[in-house]
């Protein structure tokens, strides 16, 4: 209670009227805030070791309310990790939860036993080492929770972050960068009048009626006239966004999920789903100072009343821009088919007993459902034979989208993905090649009700060295605490 009235009374006036008489939360009266980055205990000469422990602790999200909440070391959303290709983190988590828990690094190429698989568990007072190689190329990346059947209770209580991988052609490049370089975790919340989550586990969806940005409710952010990075996390259980300025003005996409694009793509609209990633540039030297700008969501693209506020910029400062936005990003390699390239389909339904399936089968944690070789190219065609929309994700690679069907593959779409939007009753075909680990992991709706429930599908990538080989063998004996209530019979 003492804590509840101290931050009451420490909130100016207009904060204090972001929640209106009948409890609903009005928009623009919080500033934007950022996760804090992360420091390591210790910086070796090729990797930095991070500590971290995941806690119970109580979070403003809602100004003057305190929300109960799961965090990495009390953060919601969890603090920042910034990696620079081609130096290693070792990251030790500690649970001190209570739960049992695992961390996924979602769009790392990681060892599988680093990968959070879902049957991989840290209980309850244990630490476990991840260790993150950070070869591949500059990209937005998040680690969230994955635990088997709880992903997605897990996920609402506030078990995810932000990775952010840099490197020296993204540099030099001149995007804008430091404090105009700035993440957007998009995530929606159901509330109780006391400020705790309304968290409901179920089957088709978990959708929240606040709009959370970095965990305020549709906060505000003081810009200056000038070119800004944003980069947009769609971390919401089953919402997607299309993302879209109040002022007509175009976005400027610049990257998606694994990096940037080959070239800068303005688009009134953006489509993100869960765990998709778009980063955009915005130009704020259009708009006289004093204008207000509103990055908001147009729930039915035909209906521009349909529109809900995500943020509001406010361009407040005149200030010189150094940073540039070049016409050509980077170079991107299209993989094509070939023959030797490995087909298949993967068809998503809901059986008759309510459970969403990939070709027909519930997730087995005990089930390898393929097995693709390292070094190998695959083409995974998803249809969708159901009226809801499925982001489906693959562990370990990331693809290209070779078509959509009939329908056109939007500029935005045509850089490296590891999730992709499967429209109902629509279709995605995707390519890739197995690189880097052999090793069990998984692809899934990101959905996460879906995945839940039972949209989940586990691979074992073989080949490679022997080394690598071994480590994807077979199951390396029970966990000690097969008493806690954990769900998934198997235990890795
Ligand atoms: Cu972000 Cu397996 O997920
Ligand atoms: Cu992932
Ligand atoms: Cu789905």
């Amino acid at each position: 209670m003492g804590a509840i009235t101290a931050a009451s009374l420490a909130l100016p006036a207009n904060e204090l009227a972001a929640i209106a008489a009948d409890g609903r939360v009005r928009p623009f009266r919080v500033p934007l805030a950022i996760p804090p980055v992360m420091t390591p205990v210790r910086r070796g000469r090729n990797r930095d070791i991070y500590e971290v422990t995941m806690r119970k602790a109580r979070s403003e999200i809602l100004p003057g309310k305190l929300t109960r909440t799961w965090t990495f070391d009390g953060r919601f959303p969890g603090p920042t990790i910034k990696a620079t290709r081609g130096r290693e983190i070792v990251i030790r988590r500690r649970n001190a939860l209570g739960v049992p828990t695992t961390t996924h690094l979602h769009g790392g190429e990681v060892p599988w036993r680093s990968d959070g698989h879902p049957s991989l568990v840290i209980d309850p007072g244990q630490t476990y080492e991840y260790v993150y190689p950070n070869q591949q190329e500059a990209a937005t990346l998040w680690y969230h929770d994955h635990l088997c059947k709880e992903t997605s209770r897990n996920n609402y209580m506030g078990l995810s972050g932000l990775y952010i991988i840099e490197d020296e052609a993204e540099d030099e490049l001149n995007l804008p960068r430091g404090r105009y370089d700035i993440p957007l975790v998009l995530q929606d919340r159901r509330f109780r009048r006391n400020g705790s989550f309304a968290f409901k586990d179920r089957v088709n969806q978990v959708r929240g009626d606040v709009y959370l940005v970095n965990g305020r409710p549709m906060p505000f952010l003081k810009v200056a006239n000038r070119k800004y990075r944003f980069r947009i996390l769609n971390a919401s259980h089953s919402r997607g966004y299309r993302l879209s300025l109040d002022s007509g003005e175009p976005l400027v996409q610049i990257g998606s999920d694994q990096g940037l694009l080959a070239a800068p793509a303005p688009a009134t609209t953006i489509p993100l789903w869960p765990a998709e990633r778009a980063e955009v540039v915005i130009d704020f030297s259009k708009y006289p100072v004093g204008s207000r700008i509103v990055l908001q969501d147009l729930v039915d693209p035909s209906d521009p009343t349909s529109a809900k506020p995500i943020m509001r910029f406010h361009v407040n400062r005149e200030e010189d821009d150094p940073s540039s936005l070049p016409p050509l990003l980077r170079q991107i390699e299209r993989l094509m088919p070939l023959p030797g390239t490995v087909e298949r389909v993967f068809r998503l339904s809901q059986n008759l007993a309510g459970k969403w399936v990939i070709n027909g089968k519930a997730f087995d944690a005990g089930r390898i459902d393929i097995s693709p070789r390292l070094g190998d190219t695959e083409a995974w065609t998803f249809i969708n034979d159901s009226s809801a929309t499925h982001p489906m994700h693959i562990h370990l690679v990331r693809f290209q989208i070779l078509d959509r069907g009939d329908l056109q593959v939007s500029p935005g779409e045509m850089g490296w993905k590891d999730t992709v939007r499967v429209d109902p009753s629509g279709r995605v075909r995707v390519i890739m090649k197995f690189e880097g680990f052999a090793g069990r992991y998984m692809f899934h709706c990101h959905n996460l009700a879906h995945e839940d429930h039972s949209m989940m599908g586990q691979m074992r990538v073989t080949g490679g060295s022997d080394e690598q080989q071994r480590q994807a063998g077979g199951y390396v004996g029970a966990s000690s605490s097969a008493s806690l209530p954990f769900k998934c019979d198997i235990r890795l």
